[in-house]
């Protein structure tokens, strides 16, 4: 695992960011692994504005995100294909098409995980996916417990996952129950990971993945069974490191 120390958010977006545009520009047709939260908003920003001033292309870039949560429409401004649009894709030349994300409205859930399971694999895998991490330890919706040999499947969201995404929402209440989440197995056969970890809130998630043992208690430990896995973490997150 390779650790990038950095001073603070902007310097681990503009970090990350150039590591995924050299990648674009070494293989257009790379199959990016998206998500969301506030740990990549940075890198999109620098995504975007590296698309408008070197006029990097996505029109044969796929991507495929990490989870999404089930209940929400498409257009719900909460969901993650709104966020996705807003803060990314409507800013690039990526042909839409080739933007995935599980459909958390889909009639048959069981099926839905199905066929994103299958899709990754239509695609060749996952080039290059970028992570963030949860206070407990999650990666995109996998909480503690989740075994790590989990493919696409339903989560129901733990407590204090929905306390902290509940600052997107109007009230507590409003946050879904459960998620459609790409799963341990999933996110551990990308190429290679980029995980994003900002803020002092995250400082001791970041000390536990760092120096704690490999347990199905804390997913994001998964990651050290991974070969080419490189941490971007800024100062407040790396607080107890
Ligand atoms: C969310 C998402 C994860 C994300 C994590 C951290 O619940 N499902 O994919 O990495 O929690 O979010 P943030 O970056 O906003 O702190």
């Amino acid at each position: 695992m390779k650790l990038i120390r950095t001073e603070n958010y902007t310097e681990m977006s503009l970090e990350a960011g150039k590591i995924i545009v050299d990648k674009i520009r070494t293989n257009p047709s790379l199959t990016l692994g998206l998500a969301t939260g506030s740990s990549p908003k940075g890198v999109y920003d620098y995504l975007i504005q590296d698309h408008e001033e070197n006029e990097t292309t996505y029109k044969q870039v796929k991507s495929v995100n990490l989870d999404e949560y089930i209940g929400l429409s498409t257009e719900d401004p909460n969901s993650y294909h709104y966020f996705m649009n807003q803060t990314l894709f409507k800013h690039l030349d990526i042909n839409d098409n080739q933007t995935h994300i599980p459909n958390g409205a889909a009639s048959d859930l069981e099926q839905e995980c199905l066929r994103y399971e299958q899709l990754i694999k239509e695609l060749g895998g996952i080039d290059l996916q970028l992570l963030g991490i949860g206070q407990n330890g999650h990666i995109g919706f996998n909480e503690p417990g989740t075994p790590f040999t989990s493919t696409t499947h339903i989560v129901t969201l733990a407590q204090n996952t929905r306390e902290a995404n509940s600052r997107f929402f109007n009230s507590l209440e409003e946050v879904p129950t459960h998620a459609i989440t790409m799963g341990i197995a999933s996110i551990l056969k990308s190429k290679e990971i980029l995980l994003l970890v900002s803020g002092e809130r995250k400082a001791e998630a970041l000390y536990k993945f760092v120096n704690g043992e490999i347990s199905e208690e804390f997913p994001a430990s998964a990651l050290k069974y991974h070969s080419n896995v490189t941490v971007i973490a800024d100062r407040d997150a790396l607080k107890y490191i």
